[in-house]
């Protein structure tokens, strides 16, 4: 069979994609007409010119702008039910998804909208398709001018408000340079303790000491990125030895500038040091890519067999929240 057909059949799960980072061309453009947003590209090629990053920084500036698109109940349940339906085309059969309501309610959207809408879209998604999704409610770090305490504190009171039975994880996202993590500690025991589980990205953009404060201050069950941490052994032993998963997005790491090119990603070395990892999409329309995509990256550009791509769906599976008995049936 051909690698595409491969991929095709392998059952997937998808543990690290944002929901504002999902948000199909088509539909930006649609939005952003609907609601007079003037300062988004107006034509397709217009917007993947557009999306060519600079650096992090600037993938976040153009983030914190697209999302001005996304204003009533409706825009977040036709995005929630998109983005699951496309998953669900991919033979994706359960997703744990980000979002990041403080960015929302901050510019004036109502809060119970929000979470209306997205719960809607999860709704029709799974009588559409049977796909399961799940959300975690992503801290926005380092938003500028903020008092990060008060949007941390904020967004665990939305998701054990709101939340109902769709939240199952704490995130953070955002800048992590000048963003030290132990400053989210009380936010994240908050959550914990209202039974959420918790999911920073951490060693994306800075390095080792920021996967050691999100396991050490944050109780990390799992980290959105952490290739970072090869900078340190004694931190690759303790995700090893601990099992703490990094959930990996090697196309979004290049469209970001945070690693040259797919030769030099570090996903093979994580696999060969026994490190848990799974492959994910982050934000799969602003980085020109797809789950799909990600696979077929790791089978032709990082060299992987197809036994350890395999491996790397089953893995997600181990490393995803579900029940155990929901976990067998989908292994
Ligand atoms: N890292 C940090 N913040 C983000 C990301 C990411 O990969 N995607 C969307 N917000
Ligand atoms: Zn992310």
């Amino acid at each position: 069979v051909s690698d595409e057909q491969f991929v095709d059949a392998l059952p997937k799960v998808e543990l690290h994609v944002h929901l504002e980072g999902s948000m199909l061309p088509g539909t930006v453009l649609a939005l952003a007409r609907r609601h007079q947003v003037d300062d988004i590209p107006t034509t397709e090629a217009a917007l993947r010119e557009w999306y060519a990053f600079k650096d992090f920084n600037h993938f976040l500036e153009v983030y914190r702008t697209a999302v001005k698109v996304l204003r009533d109940e409706d825009d977040f349940a036709l995005l929630a039910r998109e983005t699951a339906l496309g998953l669900a085309a991919q033979n994706v059969r359960y997703a744990e998804i980000y979002f990041t309501p403080y960015i929302h309610a901050m510019r004036g959207v109502p809060i119970e909208d929000v979470f209306a809408g997205v719960e809607r879209g999860r709704a029709e998604a799974y009588a559409a398709t049977g796909i399961d999704i799940r959300w975690i409610t992503d801290i926005p770090g380092g938003l500028p001018g903020a008092d990060m305490r008060m949007v941390a504190e904020r967004t665990v009171e939305y998701a054990t408000t709101y939340g109902g039975t769709g939240v199952i994880g704490i995130g953070v996202g955002g800048a992590e340079v000048g963003v030290p993590r132990p400053q989210f500690a009380e936010a994240f025991a908050a959550a914990r303790q209202a039974g959420l589980r918790s999911i920073p990205h951490a060693g994306e953009t800075s390095g080792a000491r920021t996967v050691w404060d999100s396991i050490e201050h944050l109780g990390a069950d799992r980290i959105g990125h952490g290739i970072r941490s090869l900078d340190d052994p004694a931190l690759i032993e303790r995700l090893r030895t601990d099992r703490i998963p990094l959930d990996v997005s090697p196309t979004s790491n290049l469209r970001t500038g945070v690693v040259a090119d797919y030769a030099s990603h570090p996903l093979p070395t994580l696999i060969a040091e026994g490190v848990p990892v799974s492959l994910n999409s982050d934000d799969p329309p602003m980085f020109g890519t797809t789950l799909r995509d990600e696979y077929l990256h790791a089978l032709r550009d990082l060299g992987l067999s197809r036994a350890t791509v395999a491996e790397l769906a089953a893995a997600a599976v181990h490393h995803s929240f579900l029940t155990p008995d929901r976990k067998e049936a989908l292994l």
